[in-house]
């Protein structure tokens, strides 16, 4: 059954990437339901040609395909480019991620470099991408998805763990940049979710205990509520909200305290 709904005119555009699978294709589904239009960005044509036509079919959005390996530097160019002169896109979703989980010197270093490139460098592009227009018309939405990994890593997860570290500083960074403007920046933290990346990963989704793997669907339900709600940072799985007040706040006093310009006492050295 088509859902018809004209606000890709009122809402513009919304570009999600890594949208052929996972919670990227859960965004998808969930920002057309809300009328927007999208441009589906990731590797797999036929993928996303399906998604598209899925899209376009139950919820009458428009639903362009932009086929890119975001790992790859011209292709990552041209999708900046795409969307930097694209006035109707109002919200993006830097979603595209992708992992290797082994103890670091059991990853070749040109697998590391792609876990960098597909998982930090590519959200840091396109969000300077799209920024430029959103700021100059004082409105736009930019969601980036880390994870709980952005803050801890595991022994099989350094170098994908540094990756998402540099998504949510980068992140938090970009929302107190814009906290005096229109434009809304949220960063998601998921924990394990049930998406092909674990298998991909090599670590494999069986291995996990099911009791802590979230859906998709609820994934991205509750990061779009957290939205909604106005949060800038979106633990969807964590109960207690204010886990992350102390951490940041932890944060923020360890920063304040390194500004005394002497060595520690500790270290013996007088002044
Ligand atoms: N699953 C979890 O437990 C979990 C937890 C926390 C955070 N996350 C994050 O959530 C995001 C989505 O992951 P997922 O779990 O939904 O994984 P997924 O099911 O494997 O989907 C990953 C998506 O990213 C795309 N992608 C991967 N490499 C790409 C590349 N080089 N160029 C362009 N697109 C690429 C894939 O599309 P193509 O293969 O078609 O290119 C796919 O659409 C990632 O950023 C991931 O780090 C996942």
């Amino acid at each position: 059954m088509s859902t018809q709904n004209n606000g890709g005119a009122a809402l513009g555009v919304a570009v999600v990437t890594g949208a052929s699978a996972g919670i990227g294709k859960e965004y998808a589904d969930r920002l057309a339901k809300r009328g927007y239009d999208l441009i589906l960005v990731a590797r797999r044509k036929d993928r996303l040609e399906a998604l598209s036509k899925e899209l376009r079919n139950k919820y009458g959005v428009k639903a362009e395909v932009l086929v890119a390996d975001l790992g790859n530097d011209t292709d990552l160019k041209r999708v900046g480019d795409t969307i930097a002169v694209n006035e109707r896109i109002t919200l993006l979703v830097n979603n595209a991620g992708s992992s290797a989980l082994k103890p670091s010197i059991n990853l070749p270093v040109d697998v590391v470099d792609n876990l960098m490139d597909v998982n930090a460098k590519s959200v840091t592009h396109l969000s300077l991408a799209v920024l430029p227009t959103f700021i100059k018309r004082n409105s736009g939405t930019l969601i980036n998805i880390g994870s709980v990994l952005s803050f801890y890593a595991t022994p099989i997860s350094t170098s994908y763990s540094a990756a998402k570290a540099h998504v949510m500083l980068f992140t938090i960074g970009l929302r107190d940049e814009l906290a005096n403007t229109g434009v809304r920046v949220q960063l998601v933290l998921p924990a394990s979710t049930g998406t092909d990346l674990w298998d991909l990963s090599g670590f494999g989704l069986k291995n996990l205990d099911p009791a802590t793997v979230m859906t998709t669907e609820h994934c991205v339900d509750a990061a779009l509520a957290g939205l909604d709600a106005g949060e800038t940072v979106t633990l969807p799985s964590v109960e207690d909200a204010s886990r992350w007040e102390v951490f940041d706040k932890a944060r923020l006093a360890m920063f304040a305290d390194s500004q005394t310009g002497k060595p520690a006492s500790r270290y013996g050295l007088g002044g």
